[in-house]
């Protein structure tokens, strides 16, 4: 995908991406300071045009060491940005950065009620593995997927 860049994300983008949090997710969201901590800690990833400072993605995740196991913590493309492919190419992005760290599964748990995310993960090899009743702070209900890497 030609002029986009999916990069690590810096301390400086925390505000942005706090903000990008409040206009994704009505539920669940990440903390400026838990941006800032992860940013250390985790892969955080963003898109943007390579001519731009906006951001229009991004995504966390999460590994534990001594484990072939990665976690998609959080995962969005803002509403104007999106029917692009942009999350398509970012979850191929931490495929790649996920087989690099010897990771052999990606899990990740999405809403039962979000059709476009299932929708992604589905053609993008995830399969349902579990259900989680009241998993969300709304009591929305979680589906649990997992992808097998080769
Ligand atoms: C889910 C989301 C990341 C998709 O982003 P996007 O950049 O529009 O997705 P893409 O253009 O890469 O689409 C890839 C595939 O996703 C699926 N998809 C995307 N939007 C969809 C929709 N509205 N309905 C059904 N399937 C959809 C399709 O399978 C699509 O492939 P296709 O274009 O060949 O049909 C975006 O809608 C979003 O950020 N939503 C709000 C935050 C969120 O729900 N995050 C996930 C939390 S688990």
């Amino acid at each position: 995908m030609t002029g986009y860049l999916f990069v690590p994300a810096v301390p400086a983008d925390v505000d942005q991406l706090a903000a990008l949090e409040i206009s994704l997710f009505k539920t669940d969201r990440c903390s400026k300071k838990s941006f800032r901590y992860l940013i250390r800690r985790a892969h955080v990833l963003v898109v943007k045009r390579q001519d731009s400072a906006e951001i229009l993605g991004y995504a966390i995740l999460l590994g534990r060491k001594n484990s072939r196991k990665m976690r998609i913590y959080s995962f969005g493309i803002t509403a104007t940005a999106r029917g692009e492919g942009l999350a398509g190419k970012l979850l191929e992005v931490l495929e790649r950065i996920s087989r690099d760290s010897k990771c052999t599964m990606l899990t990740l748990e999405v809403s039962d009620s979000n059709i476009a995310a299932l929708g992604l993960y589905k053609k993008h090899g995830f399969a349902q593995y579990g259900f989680r009743l009241g998993y969300y702070e709304d009591g929305g209900h979680a589906i649990l997927m997992r992808k097998t890497l080769d």
